[in-house]
């Protein structure tokens, strides 16, 4: 079940976050969504906060009809995301811890310590017709607890690699991405879909695109960025290109 094609998924939260800035109807992020898909994006990524801080109940609906490729709903594992979710019916669903005061999703979900409840979340998605995804670090105890529910997928958190990367703390970011080649592995090992993702960038994204049992990476924050200065397409078709030659080797 590893080293086929490595997915880009393209989160376009940010676009949200711009629009909202000035509280007008653009930059429109399924404008932005038909535009990565004509880049080469495999999957579109949102998460529709409690807040509402970028991504909005109205752009779900937009994403989930206007798109022609796979929808990624990311969101808390609360009753009222349930019932948006069923309501929307992505592709998948991808569930998030989440805090009011954090600025982005900052750790993984505690499966193990939450798992009856999981358990019980997971199955009218999963019945749904979603393949659920639970974002997590590379503990094993958190990709063990994934598999025990019955997710389909587990998506690794790559922000501590990510921020290590980024201030040249490169024996410590070596060591935090061979614990993500370790749980890519066991989560393989178990029947787990991996993805990954939080703070790719050019720079950084060749060795998390080289873990061969990853299938797909979640990139949003640098891409909406970098598309400021060489447009988003042209972002999107050279983080592609730095994917796939990452997996030639
Ligand atoms: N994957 C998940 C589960 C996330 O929560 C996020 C951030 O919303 C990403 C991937 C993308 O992270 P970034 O915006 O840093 O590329």
């Amino acid at each position: 079940m590893s080293n086929g094609k490595l997915r880009l998924g393209v989160n376009i939260d940010h676009v949200a976050t711009l629009r909202n800035a000035r509280g007008s109807a653009w930059p429109d992020p399924l404008r932005a969504a038909l535009l990565a898909e004509a880049a080469g994006a495999d999957g579109i990524t949102a998460h529709l906060r409690e807040d509402r801080r970028h991504i909005r109940d109205a752009d779900m609906v937009a994403l989930k009809a206007g798109i022609g490729i796979p929808l990624n709903f990311e969101c808390a594992a609360t009753d009222e995301m349930a019932k948006i979710v069923l309501q929307t019916r992505p592709h998948a669903v991808c569930l998030v811890p989440e805090r009011r005061e954090e600025r982005t999703t900052e750790g993984g979900l505690d499966v193990a310590g939450d798992l009856p409840r999981l358990t019980e979340y997971l199955k009218p998605l999963r019945d749904a017709g979603c393949r659920v995804s639970m974002f997590i670090g590379h503990d094993p105890r958190q990709i063990e607890a994934s598999a025990k529910m019955g997710a389909a997928v587990v998506e690794l958190h790559t922000g501590h690699y990510s921020d290590l990367h980024a201030e040249g703390r490169d024996a410590e970011a070596e060591a935090e991405l061979e614990a993500l080649r370790r749980g890519a592995a066991m989560a393989d090992q178990l029947g787990l879909e991996v993805h990954a993702g939080h703070g790719l960038t050019f720079e950084n994204v060749a060795p998390v695109a080289a873990i061969p049992q990853v299938m797909e990476l979640n990139i949003g924050h640098f891409l909406i960025g970098e598309a400021v200065f060489m447009g988003l397409g042209r972002a999107i078709e050279e983080m592609r290109r730095r994917m796939d030659a990452a997996r030639a080797g």
